[in-house]
């Protein structure tokens, strides 16, 4: 199968960071389907050649097992373009139309990997020019606006030249092999299903830990803050995997559809329920990964009296059979303890202990990164005494060891699959929409709110309220259990 993958922002970050690097190992790997070619536009002017050169030279940047042996670049080369665009003029869409046209390929994926501002303006120009055909399918990186009248703008631009089907949104937490797994471990197996739901479990946290900074991002992360960039997205689409009922197919909208009942589903917040149930914090100066880390408002391009929040923890609930009265806690933040990034399901207790002493109920550990893994915690007899109290043991499972060879990460899953055309691992615009809808009135009720997020040290677990806001349900987050 023939393709073409245009990328819009082709000097950009995200292109030489994350794409080229998932492109090269696609093609490392022999994943890439034959006759591709990769074009990427930017507004300056330079040969494929020197294009080229750069992207060899950002390789020198990207994870070492990840860079191409010169050998290797020289043959990943051939397939990579460049072509200058100004998106502001409609000839340039037609010479890039033409370039497509010229050869006619199975396929053609046109990544939008610019400042999301530049999205409709893109979106309706190739529309005009007709690059929206039925073999052309356009992916959308994040943030997709800033609240839900602004992400429905950009999904009424996208609608009115794609259908929703062509139109492929990003969240590449959706790539990553540990959210496979858990539709695997629910869905391919008999054991957990049963369990899974408010008889058994008692609540379940959602954490994803960053010990890194805003580094370099100072500007945008200020304007967006930890609900914009990670709960409204990443964390909202691991909670509707974990608690969406079974799709009857594993097909793209079977998935979806089940995924839009749980956002659909989840406690709408009031203000009184944003004071109770959300905790915002910011970080001050710390040591974190061995190293000292100034405070969020001496990070470069931040304002220093920034009450923008660098991290979130709070507690829903989802109003239906399954699920109604377990708590879900949602957690993330930047200079935190460690890297860290699992949901923990915590069951209940027995109902009557015939063992001596306080056990700790069961917890099933689901692993994104740095591991990428399961753990199930249980209780077991040492066979030491007769009277014995239960010991605590676990099953540890390690897919990156298990299953090394065949991993993928991320955004190479994501761009295979775009390429190909499958849609399960991408947001439909209801399912971005309603997870919008949701975070507006804590946005809301934190723009009327004049007090500032709670201050914690980086290297912490941040604000002390994010443990009481899990302690007042008689639980605890899994670091402190
Ligand atoms: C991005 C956020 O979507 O995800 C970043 O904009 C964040 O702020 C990143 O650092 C985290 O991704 P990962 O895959 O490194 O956990």
């Amino acid at each position: 199968m023939s393709f073409d993958l245009v990328l819009f922002g082709g000097t950009g970050d995200l292109t030489w960071r994350k794409l080229m690097p998932a492109l090269f190992q696609a093609f490392r790997h022999g994943k890439l389907p034959p006759g591709g070619r990769i074009l990427s536009v930017a507004r300056d002017e330079r040969s494929d050649d020197a294009y080229r050169a750069f992207i060899k030279e950002r390789f020198g940047e990207v994870d070492s097992a990840k860079r191409p042996s010169d050998e290797e670049f020289a043959q990943f080369a051939e397939l990579v373009h460049y072509r200058r665009m100004d998106l502001s003029r409609p000839e340039d869409y037609a010479g890039l139309k033409q370039w497509v046209e010229a050869r006619d390929a199975d396929t053609t994926v046109l990544f939008l990997a610019t400042s999301p501002h530049l999205f409709p303006q893109i979106v309706s120009q190739l529309g005009n020019v007709g690059l929206n055909g039925p073999k052309v399918r356009v992916v959308l990186e994040k943030p997709l606006g800033h609240d839900l009248a602004s992400a429905q703008e950009i999904n009424r631009v996208v609608r009115a030249a794609f259908r929703e089907e062509q139109a492929l949104r990003i969240d590449h937490y959706l790539g990553k092999p540990a959210v496979q797994n858990l539709m695997a471990l629910r869905f391919g197996n008999v054991l957990f299903e049963p369990l899974w739901r408010r008889e058994s479990i008692a609540n379940i946290q959602i954490t994803i830990a960053e010990s890194l900074g805003v580094g370099t991002r100072g500007d945008f992360y200020d304007r967006t803050g930890a609900l914009r960039d990670m709960v409204q997205n990443h964390a909202l689409q691991l909670l509707t995997m974990v608690a969406m009922e079974p799709p009857s197919r594993n097909d793209a909208d079977a998935i979806r559809d089940e995924k839009l009942k749980v956002l659909r589903s989840l406690k709408p917040f009031t203000e009184e329920s944003v004071a109770r149930d959300v905790v915002r914090g910011q970080y001050r100066a710390g040591n974190c990964d061995g190293a000292r880390a100034v405070a969020y408002h001496d990070e470069v391009k931040v304002p220093s009296g920034s009450t923008t929040e660098t991290f979130v923890a709070l507690r829903t609930e989802i109003q239906n059979w399954r699920w109604a009265g377990v708590p879900f806690y949602l957690r993330t933040g930047k200079r935190l303890a460690e890297r860290d990034a699992q949901i923990v399901v915590n069951f209940r207790p027995t109902p009557h202990s015939i063992f001596p002493g306080v056990h700790r109920p069961n917890k099933l550990v689901i692993k994104l990164q740095p591991e990428d893994g399961l753990e199930l915690h249980l209780l077991a007899a040492k066979g030491s005494g007769q009277s014995e109290a239960l010991a605590p043991v676990f099953l540890d499972l390690d897919f990156d060891k298990a299953f090394a060879e065949n991993r993928v990460g991320a955004y190479e899953r994501l761009l295979l699959d775009a390429i190909a055309g499958r849609l399960n691992l991408f947001v439909r615009s209801d399912e971005q929409e309603q997870a919008w809808r949701w975070v507006e009135p804590v946005l809301a009720a934190w723009r009327n709110d004049g007090t500032p997020p709670r201050p914690y040290a980086a290297g912490t677990w941040g604000p002390a309220a994010a443990s009481a806001l899990v302690a007042r349900d008689g639980f605890a987050w899994a670091e402190e259990q």
